[in-house]
């Protein structure tokens, strides 16, 4: 829990004009109380840091994104290229001169580029960063035997590069709190209850035997950023146990960057095994902390990599957020046009939408408003809620888990694709909707679609372990089906379905089963009581549109 932020405008005011350059002015450079200050770093430590140059055509990029989405466009599904991406949004020769000139110029020539010559990552000292990057102030920090170095001070760049870049990763943003999935205490008869499994998950969305991947070629990934990793004999072990209705894989193709040094997570164990039970008989791929340097911002050296490998899985689902308000506007504007990048080469992202409901951010004394997170904010990717069983000891119809992450961003507006589902929910709910001053009606509103995350079994350390439950459950779940669902497309000759939302907008809930009961986690003050949304028919900020009823899904995305 970040408690404290640091007031920017009272450091500009003394800020003297040679740094006068602030990307990130509103970047919360705190670093949390669960990470243990060492001291200073020495100055002759290598540091790696990430430069995000300016891009070219980044209007053309959205745009180009909306027709390859959008099925009602004669570009449906004409995806790009690595290399097209490249030619589209790669800096200036002007922009990458100038920054290479400056980097150069502070002895700073040990720099990795990327394929779509937009990052930059350089390993220095930490003497040659904190001049390069004056205001900086490098510090180790320690957290359960991981090991971090991060400026405690914003940084500027010089007047001359200003234009050149969006930020520079490395110096502020810290790994992801070590959480497990929440394992919720169950206080009745454990005995009869569903605990969700495999076929439990099949069952309740449809998919028969027949349901399972078989295009060549076909490919569905997990990234993952934690201080933990998945054991392949974890797996295997839990396919075995869980896998006997269905034809599936028990290994991974691929793994991409280091497995920490960590133990088997429950978190890290659950995307793979889930992915792969709804995603079955598909080759997967898990990312996990790749780079050079293991403690570098690992999100965005996943974002980096994406932009350097030319051959990818179609679909990647991603259980990782932060505080929207923690996050500098610069920085989510560009990942958010690494969306795009993605995009439009016709992959899909699917992000959870959090475990913390619609969150809340103390403002001042007694004065709360929700607390959005990204990327689940970001109108570029997939974001998906959670359930639960009604009964939870039959597999019936589907709540609210008050858990599942949702409401609008305060930082991107609201896209086209979905104005008139998100006003129609406003308009239907208006007398039971939270005080106005508790969220953003223009923004970006999430999740985009559901499916139960509670009470999942897992394989982890060789243990079948119960009650495991979060949006991390639900997020491996869609991307499996949106996988079969490519893999029936390939098949077909039909191009991969790339960036979902506009055509499951464009779908208004056929296909899915809605959900329209319960309401999910809010502020626990006066004004809201510990509650957030509620689910309605149709679309809703807790849900989305709901979650897959799989044969119904297939027949409405494997046209055109
Ligand atoms: C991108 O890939 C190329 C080889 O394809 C490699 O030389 C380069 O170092 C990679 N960049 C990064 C940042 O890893
Ligand atoms: C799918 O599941 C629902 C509810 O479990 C059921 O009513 C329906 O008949 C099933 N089949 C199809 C094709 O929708
Ligand atoms: C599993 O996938 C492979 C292709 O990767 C395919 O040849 C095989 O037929 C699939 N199995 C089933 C049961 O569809
Ligand atoms: C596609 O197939 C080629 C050749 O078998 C393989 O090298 C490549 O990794 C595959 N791509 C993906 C994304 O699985
Ligand atoms: C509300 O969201 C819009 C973007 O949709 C943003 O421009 C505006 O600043 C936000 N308002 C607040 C109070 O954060």
């Amino acid at each position: 829990m970040k408690t404290l932020r640091l007031s920017f405008s009272v450091l500009l005011l003394f800020a003297s004009p040679a740094w006068s350059g602030y990307l990130e002015y509103d970047q919360d450079v705190l670093i949390p109380q669960d990470w243990t200050h060492v001291g200073r770093i020495d100055p002759s430590e290598e540091l790696q840091l990430t430069f995000a140059l300016k891009q070219q055509n980044v209007q053309l990029l959205e745009e180009t994104l909306r027709l390859v989405s959008d099925p009602d466009s004669a570009q449906y599904g004409k995806h790009l290229s690595l290399e097209e991406v490249a030619s589209l949004v790669c800096p200036s020769e002007i922009t990458q001169k100038v920054v290479r000139h400056w980097l150069q110029s502070h002895g700073v020539s040990d720099c990795l580029t990327v394929h779509t010559q937009d990052f930059l990552q350089c390993t220095m000292t930490a003497k040659v960063a904190e001049r390069l990057l004056p205001g900086s102030r490098f510090h180790r920090f320690s957290r359960d035997g991981l090991s971090i170095a991060r400026s405690s001070a914003p940084y500027s760049v010089h007047d001359d590069v200003h234009q050149h870049l969006d930020f520079v990763g490395g110096l502020h943003r810290v790994p992801p709190p070590r959480k497990n999935p929440s394992k919720k205490q169950q206080q009745s008869n454990t005995g009869l209850h569903v605990g969700v499994t495999p076929a439990v998950l099949r069952a309740r969305y449809n998919l028969t035997a027949a349901d399972v991947g078989s295009a060549q070629n076909n490919s569905q990934a997990v990234a993952q950023f934690l201080e933990q990793y998945y054991h392949p004999a974890d797996l295997a072990e839990f396919m075995s146990m869980f896998g006997r209705s269905f034809q599936h894989l028990s290994k991974v193709d691929r793994v991409v960057g280091t497995q920490g040094g960590g133990k088997a997570g429950l978190e890290a164990s659950l995307d793979v095994e889930y992915i792969m039970s709804t995603g079955a008989n598909i080759s997967t791929w898990v990312f996990t902390n790749p780079g050079r340097h293991e403690t570098q911002e690992p999100f965005l050296q996943w974002m980096v990599l994406l932009s350097n490998m030319s051959d990818l899985p179609w679909v990647h689902t991603i259980s990782y957020g932060d505080d929207e308000d923690s996050l500098s506007t610069a920085y989510m504007m560009r990942i958010n046009t690494e969306f795009m990048k993605a995009g439009v080469r016709g992959i899909s992202l699917l992000f959870a939408s959090g475990d913390s409901g619609a969150g809340c951010r103390h403002m001042g004394k007694e004065q709360n408003s929700f607390r959005p997170s990204f990327p689940a904010s970001s109108p570029y990717v997939t974001t998906v809620g959670g359930t639960s069983f009604k009964n939870p000891f039959k597999v019936t119809y589907e709540v609210t888990d008050y858990i599942s992450g949702g409401g609008f961003s305060n930082v991107f507006s609201m896209p086209n694709y979905q104005v008139s589902a998100v006003q129609a929910y406003l308009k239907t709910i208006a007398a039971s909707l939270p005080p106005k001053s508790y969220f953003n009606t223009s923004g970006r509103a999430y999740p985009d679609i559901a499916a139960l995350s509670d009470n999942y079994w897992v394989v982890s350390n060789r243990v079948p372990v119960p009650w495991v439950s979060g949006t991390s459950a639900s997020t491996p779940v869609v991307g499996g089906m949106i996988s079969l669902i490519n893999g029936q497309r390939l098949s077909k000759g039909l191009p991969a379905l790339g960036f979902l939302n506009p055509r499951l907008y464009k779908l208004k809930g056929q296909a899915l089963f809605d959900v329209t009961e319960g309401c999910h986690l809010g502020c626990l003050d006066e004004q809201v009581q510990g509650k957030g949304f509620c689910a309605a028919p149709s679309w809703d900020p807790v849900t989305g549109w709901g979650t897959p009823n799989y044969p119904e899904l297939l027949a409405a995305l494997l046209t055109e």
